[in-house]
């Protein structure tokens, strides 16, 4: 098969930023194809959010995303936000729910967003055109994209091909390459939203306490986090530790406050006076699970020592750790895991306005290709919506 038809515009990518941009193109009335070479649209809303899809959050600003350029991000959020999601998802009746930190899932199923968005595309006449193996992609209004299934032309071009994570089920490097071609710098990236590994005694620890997760608070630099923190047989992960991991930098060390609500130092020289004999982890017990309560005590030396018999200055050092953990994670699971990709095809080279390149009118880019990576919560679906909103609103 080999079909040339002129269209307005060629979305590559039916993920959650091509589809919202197909959609809103073919309901302005443009002629629309979108190339995918998955088999099915939309997989990673799919999986998200353990099926249920985070698919916003109550409260979304540019505070909550990290890019080169922090107001990248600002016009998109402004002008389709969270409120413009939610009457969508009102109109098809898709029923949700308000979890902490102003978090919003499906009650029912992700699979309900992505039959939105296809309904929403086929309302539209949009053609999608899936299993398409996408090869040399040339021209510049009009663009052509070679395929396993015919070739494609359109005026416009909007690469919403997403980032390099979760190459399992189809993440590629498709768009820093097509921007590169097209002369696009692009952000190096990297994974971020992603549990963190560790190498040596602190492995032998963390391994020992596999499965335990505490509310905690996490800090790089000037950053920080307070949710919970859970220990893996690979090192740390949890939602604070996916979130500090996008601000992490090889090398450096993050620090662990696994009570940050209590002067730990206070409390351990109180106990000392009140309860001599007591142990000092059935003391830590008392405020910690047990097994990480021993693990800490015994790596301040102190394990099976009566908190009456440790000197304050051993006990301002099991203090330290309590509360001021410092830990140089060894690296990252990786893209296997990583919830997003942080870097991308470079915002200086884009319109915030239209999401096209400043360099070539017609070539749009749009959700996580671009440099923008949001927080855990939500905010990369409300990228993708906003920035897939804008382009189908400017194609
Ligand atoms: P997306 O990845 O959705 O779509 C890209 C599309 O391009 C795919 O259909 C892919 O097949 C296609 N494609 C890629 N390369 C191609 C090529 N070479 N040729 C043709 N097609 C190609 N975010 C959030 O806000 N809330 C949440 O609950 C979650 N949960 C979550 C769980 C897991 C496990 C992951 C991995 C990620 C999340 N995320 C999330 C992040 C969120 O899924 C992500 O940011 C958005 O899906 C990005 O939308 P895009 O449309 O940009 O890319």
């Amino acid at each position: 098969m080999n079909s040339l038809f002129p269209y307005d515009v060629m979305v590559i990518g039916a993920g959650a930023a091509g589809l919202m941009c197909a959609a809103l193109a073919s309901g302005r009335g443009k002629r629309v194809v979108v190339l995918d070479h998955s088999d099915q649209p939309g997989r990673k809303i799919l999986i998200s959010g353990g099926g249920k899809c985070n698919f916003t959050n109550r409260t979304v600003t540019p505070a909550q995303y990290l890019s080169a350029n922090p107001h990248y991000a600002t016009s998109a959020l402004k002008r389709y936000g969270p409120a413009d999601f939610l009457d969508l998802m009102k109109r098809y009746r898709i029923a949700f729910h308000e979890r902490e930190h102003g978090q919003l899932f499906c009650d029912n199923s992700a699979a309900d967003i992505v039959s939105m968005l296809m309904s929403e595309c086929g309302a539209g006449g949009v053609e999608m055109v899936l299993d398409a193996k996408i090869g040399a992609v040339t021209g510049d209004g009009p663009f052509r994209a070679a395929t396993s299934r015919g070739t494609y032309e359109a005026a416009a071009l909007v690469v919403a091909t997403g980032g390099l994570s979760v190459p399992k089920i189809g993440a590629t490097g498709f768009a820093h390459t097509l921007a590169g071609r097209y002369g696009l710098a692009v952000v190096a990236p990297r994974p971020g939203l992603v549990p963190l590994t560790f190498t040596g005694a602190d492995l032998d620890l963390m391994r020992d306490l596999a499965g335990i997760a505490i509310p905690a608070e996490v800090t790089f630099g000037k950053t920080k986090f307070r949710e919970a923190v859970l220990f893996t047989h690979r090192g740390l992960s949890g939602p604070a530790i996916l979130q500090i991991s996008s601000y992490w930098l090889t090398g450096q060390s993050i620090t662990l406050n696994l009570l940050p609500d209590l002067d730990v130092q206070a409390r351990l020289l109180e106990r000392k006076a009140q309860r001599p004999n007591a142990q000092v982890e059935t003391i830590v017990g008392e405020l910690l699970p047990a097994r990480l309560a021993r693990a800490l005590v015994e790596r301040a030396g102190l394990l099976g020592r009566p908190i009456g018999q440790s000197t304050n200055a051993a006990l301002a050092g099991l203090a330290r750790l309590l509360s001021q953990w410092p830990l140089v994670p060894a690296g990252s699971e990786g893209y296997r895991t990583a919830e997003v990709t942080l870097g991308g095809v470079d915002t200086a080279g884009l319109s915030s306005k239209t999401m096209a390149a400043k360099s070539h009118p017609g070539l749009f880019f749009v959700g996580e290709a671009v440099d923008v990576a949001g927080w855990l919560g939500g905010y990369n679906f409300q990228w993708a919506w906003s920035s897939g909103w804008v382009a189908g609103m400017s194609v």
